[in-house]
């Protein structure tokens, strides 16, 4: 079903399913479970944790042979972004790249023979990353988890308004937890599937148990996206913490701050719990294997399902 699949012949992998690359979760037990399963694994550097990145993109051979790929968030790497050299000398073959001009660093990664794809929330940033030679684009809608861009368009409307105008593969991100998602978003253009909070709550990701309990509980309008209009704005479960944020009794910055002792130590009364809409979506915990599989039989379920309506 997926002979033609651009996504699959420039990645590798055996099926066109991403795990998101997400601050200090998305490190090489999660790259690696996704990347056996026969996903993508995308390693993260937000978290500016280099030397932690560094040993685990050299530790990440010894743990898959399957392909596997780096992010690279562009503003979050202004001050030091040393980790590129290091992906440029490593055995990676496929980047993504977000969270800034897809021009930084995309010709010097091509001309390495690394593929780029760059992540992007409206039609214009998908026409400048077109411009900018990538390979394809991953197509955020606003649904979607963490940092979220000032245009508020979600994955159904920017999906085919991407399509509309850019020839370019496109792997669709944002309210997608299994392959009811993955065959609407087919539907609408896309040729391969990002999911973040259904990898959040998967049995190999490393944050605390509270956490992923809250994201399987989550119910109904469980999301909210919080410091609108103040900066960059982010999307999260409703949690004390978030209230307390929005009421002006902590800092966008503290809470951001927080966020990463909150990933291990549990106390949900602190920091940003990031999660998507898709939350609402997921209800159990799996291992990344079960997910893929499941993704990929329901997918199959939906397309024959569909030649009958
Ligand atoms: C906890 C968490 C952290 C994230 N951190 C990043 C990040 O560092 N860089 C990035 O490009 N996207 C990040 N994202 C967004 C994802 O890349 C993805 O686009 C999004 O999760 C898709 O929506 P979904 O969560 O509904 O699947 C993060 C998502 C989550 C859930």
């Amino acid at each position: 079903v997926f002979e033609l699949n651009r996504v699959i012949a420039h990645t590798g992998t055996q099926w066109p399913i991403w795990q998101a690359p997400m601050g200090w979760i998305a490190r090489s037990r999660l790259v690696a479970a996704v990347a056996n399963a026969g996903g993508l694994g995308i390693l993260e550097t937000s978290s500016r944790e280099f030397d932690v990145v560094r040993r685990e993109l050299h530790e990440l051979g010894s743990l898959t042979d399957r392909p596997w790929a780096v992010n690279l968030p562009i503003s979050f790497l202004k001050s030091d972004d040393s980790i590129v050299d290091d992906v440029l000398h490593s055995d990676v073959r496929f980047v993504t790249t977000s969270a800034g001009h897809p021009g930084v660093y995309a010709q010097r990664l091509l001309d390495s023979g690394i593929n780029v794809y760059h992540a992007v929330s409206s039609v214009d940033a998908a026409i400048r990353a077109e411009d900018a030679g990538v390979c394809g684009l991953i197509v955020e809608g606003h649904e979607s988890a963490a940092f979220r861009s000032v245009q508020e368009v979600h994955t159904f409307t920017l999906l085919q308004a991407i399509r509309r105008r850019v020839d370019l593969p496109i792997v669709a991100a944002g309210g997608i937890v299994d392959g009811v998602g993955m065959a609407a978003a087919f539907a609408l253009g896309a040729e391969g599937v990002q999911m973040g909070t259904r990898f959040v709550a998967s049995v190999e990701s490393p944050v605390h148990g509270n956490y992923k309990r809250a994201i399987i509980e989550a119910d109904g309008d469980a999301t909210t996206v919080t410091n609108r209009g103040r900066g960059p704005c982010v999307r999260v479960l409703r949690t004390q913490s978030s209230e307390v944020l929005e009421a002006g009794g902590h800092s966008f910055g503290q809470a951001l701050r927080d966020t990463r002792l909150m990933y291990f130590n549990g106390n949900m009364a602190t920091g940003l719990a990031s999660a998507g809409e898709s939350a609402t979506l997921i209800d159990r915990l799996e291992t990344c294997q079960a997910i893929i599989d499941s993704t990929i039989e329901s997918f199959s379920a939906t397309v024959d399902r569909l030649r009958f309506c």
